[in-house]
């Protein structure tokens, strides 16, 4: 019997089969999960629906959300379908392009900081408000970050402010949440070529750099992530909450890697 047999989980973000949110998707259903996707816009709309299909029984439903009344509609359609949510997946993040390139200082602007802040933070905080009250016997909610959120990282830029504002909502959301028996947690993952990230300058030289440093030798999948997101929103993790983990191959644990000593 799968680890999240009897849960019911709202996964965001699955664009394509690279997505973090598509590797969170198929662990949790392999655990048992039933699952219900959602799409940021019409024309993700198609895509979601044959992914859902791939899981077998899963229910797409539209949710933009730098629109509150999207998310309120999100939420009355879902609770339509179910009388209670358990896991909440949030695996969403955008800075408009030009953010993402050359130097943060020279990038950055009020609307991009605005922007990536409002899509990529504010709305694991707005998701968390909607839904809370579906999830009044407990529950798990779940973010991404990276670790651009602590360092500076070359092309990351406003995104990596972003991140930092979001690992601060998961420790607020978690005390926030904490009495009413739902936990909320990160994961810090290595980079992985996804859509997203393909916005990123110098993501190639990243994730070479990644497997001369993290003491794996190698960047992590999308499956890793996944299997480490349906842990953490399992019973199997109860006494965890406010945390985020690392899920890049022991990259943050390293100071000079043996590998670039060797070389030099
Ligand atoms: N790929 C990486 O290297 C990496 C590493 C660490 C963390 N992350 C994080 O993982 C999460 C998922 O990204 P991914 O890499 O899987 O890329 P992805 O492009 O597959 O997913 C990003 C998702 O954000 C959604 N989105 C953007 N704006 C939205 C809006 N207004 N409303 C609803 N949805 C919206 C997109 O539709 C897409 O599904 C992001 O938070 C990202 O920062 C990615």
């Amino acid at each position: 019997m799968g680890f999240l047999k009897g849960k019911r989980a709202l996964i965001t973000g699955v664009a394509s089969n690279r997505s973090i949110a598509w590797g969170i998707a198929q662990s949790m259903a392999r655990e048992g999960a039933e699952l219900v996707l959602t799409y940021e816009n019409d024309k993700l709309g198609g895509r979601a629906e044959k992914f859902a299909a791939e899981l077998g029984s899963a229910k797409t439903i539209l949710c933009d959300v730098s629109q509150d009344s999207n998310i309120a509609e999100m939420k009355d359609e879902l609770a339509k379908h179910w009388d209670h949510l358990d896991i909440l997946v949030h695996s969403i993040a955008y800075a408009p392009r030009e953010e993402l390139e050359g130097m943060y200082l020279d990038a950055v602007t009020r609307e991009g900081f605005r922007t990536a802040h409002e899509i990529s933070s504010y709305s694991f905080a707005a998701l968390a408000k909607s839904l809370r009250s579906m999830m009044a016997e407990g529950g798990a909610m779940l973010t991404l970050s990276y670790i651009g959120a602590e360092r500076s990282m070359p092309g990351y830029n406003v995104m990596g402010l972003a991140k930092a504002s979001l690992e601060a909502n998961v420790r607020y959301l978690a005390q926030s949440l904490g009495g009413e028996g739902i936990r909320v947690n990160g994961i810090s993952a290595g980079p992985i070529k996804t859509l997203a990230a393909a916005g990123i300058k110098g993501l190639k030289q990243m994730l070479q750099f990644y497997e001369v440093t993290a003491p794996l030798g190698r960047g992590v999948t999308t499956e890793e992530v996944g299997n480490t997101a349906a842990f953490l929103c399992s019973d199997l993790a109860s006494g965890i909450t406010g945390e985020i983990t690392y899920v890049d191959g022991g990259f943050n644990t390293v100071g000079i890697s043996p590998r670039i000593a060797e070389e030099t």
